[in-house]
């Protein structure tokens, strides 16, 4: 296992290069299950999670190979075989569910590992299944596995009882091969890496009216073609890095960025005092003077998302007076909340209510990563707090940032990683 060591102190300036987005990466590396012709996936992120399901896929009898160096991806399902995803993979790779659509709609049948709870919730499946029931899917659920039939998929008007972001990938992937009608999907999540999918599908041969809506309308048809994708910058590494800007009082060009992916938390984190001007094909960030504390609430997209939750928190430690943090998505993602606290910070939780008063200064400490997310907020405190952080099991960083050591390096960090 390895650890992150950071000296803390030192204030970030420079331009980072995004990359491609982890959770457009993966949705998209499902799509070509639908067709026997190849797909090219370009600005792919070098990340474990992208290896995982990529394993997963070769285990199906995807193809696969880099064309010009590893962000080019080219997959093709011509021969695929197995219709199995086995524990042991899918337990690596929680959005490995997002094969279970394209299966169905192929084969007429699947068996795929329940993924199970992770760190941050128990993440229950039961609307994807739903959603394949509805459109006339066999579903049975046994030793922790999901088995699924369809003779034949039919058209559906299915609704949502939450907003699920994978769920509503896996249903319009299933309905994609549905040619006998039109699927109406309500209360459907519109995130930007669910309107890529959408776009990827339509340019595939689907009709589909509604994207980046929460109501999708899809006809699918017999034969899907294949496609090109140049997969969209990832917001939620940009907002991380938006947040290191901010908490080491510095200035970063966010190369790639599209603001209007992160409205929401760019219009928060300007009421911090950080202000964010987009241009030059990416986003300015600059902290004008100290921070201050501004209350916040997780919501679905456009709200500001969970994924930022641990680096905004990281963030208002070190702010000016009060405020507290929501998290409504997730049932447990307050847990890099006793490692910050740690740190110096002022957290007290009550419910899925963080109360956060500001510090003048965090002291360095060896803490213990617990999810991707959460570890990006202890590497946010780490960067600014007194002295020296360990941040431990970092596996969990890897899974969703490309070389964060190296990128906060070129700005000016002093980072390194060492075996733990
Ligand atoms: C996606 O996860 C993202 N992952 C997550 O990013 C992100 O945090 C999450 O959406 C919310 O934005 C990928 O896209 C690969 P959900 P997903 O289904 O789809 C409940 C990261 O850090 N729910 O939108 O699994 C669920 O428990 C990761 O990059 C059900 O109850 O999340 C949660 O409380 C972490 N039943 C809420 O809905 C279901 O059938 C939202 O979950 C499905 C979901």
């Amino acid at each position: 296992m390895e650890k992150l060591t950071i000296e803390g102190g030192h204030v970030l300036k420079g331009e980072v290069s995004i990359s491609g987005a982890k959770n457009a990466a993966l949705p998209m590396m499902c799509l070509p299950l639908l067709t026997e012709e190849p797909c090219t996936l370009s600005n792919v992120p070098n990340l474990q999670d992208v290896k995982g399901l990529l394993s997963i896929l070769n285990h199906l009898g995807v193809e696969s190979f880099f064309e010009q160096g590893p962000s080019t991806l080219v997959l093709s399902g011509k021969k695929l075989q197995a219709k199995e995803a086995p524990y042991e993979m899918v337990r690596k790779m929680r959005a490995s569910i997002l094969i279970l659509g394209p299966l169905l709609a192929r084969f007429g049948e699947a068996k795929i590992s329940l993924p199970g709870g992770c760190a941050i919730g128990v993440r229950p499946v039961d609307q994807h299944l739903k959603a394949m029931e509805s459109m006339g899917a066999e579903i049975r659920v046994e030793n922790g596995y999901v088995f699924a039939k369809a003779k034949q998929l039919r058209p559906t008007d299915f609704t949502f009882s939450m907003v699920t972001v994978t769920g509503t990938m896996n249903a319009l992937m299933a309905a994609a091969l549905i040619s006998s009608g039109k699927s109406t999907f309500r209360n459907c999540a519109f995130e930007p890496e669910v309107v890529q999918l959408c776009q990827m599908l339509s340019v595939m041969g689907c009709q589909i009216e509604g994207m980046g809506t929460s109501t999708v309308h899809i006809q699918g048809t017999s034969h899907l073609s294949g496609f090109k994708c140049d997969l969209i910058p990832d917001r939620i590494e940009a907002g991380t890095y938006a947040m290191a800007s901010g908490i080491t009082g510095g200035e970063i060009f966010l190369r790639g960025c599209d603001k209007q992916a992160l409205a929401k938390v760019f219009d928060a984190l300007s009421l911090c005092g950080l202000e964010s001007l987009s241009k030059d094909g990416g986003v300015w960030v600059k902290a004008s003077g100290s921070l201050t504390a501004y209350s916040m609430t997780t919501e679905v997209y456009p709200g500001f998302p969970t994924d930022l939750q641990a680096q905004y928190m990281a963030l208002m430690t070190l702010a000016q007076g009060e405020c507290r943090v929501e998290e409504t998505i997730f049932e447990n993602r307050f847990m890099h909340v006793a490692e910050l606290n740690r740190m110096g910070a002022n957290i007290e939780i009550d419910g899925s209510v963080a109360h956060i008063k500001g510090v003048k200064q965090l002291t360095g400490a060896p803490v213990m990563a617990t999810d991707l997310r959460a570890s990006a907020g202890l590497v946010l405190a780490g960067l600014a707090a007194k002295g020296t952080t360990e941040v431990m099991r970092i596996y969990h960083l890897d899974r969703g940032y490309v070389s964060m050591e190296k990128k906060l390096s070129h700005l000016g960090a002093k980072i390194q990683r060492l075996p733990q």
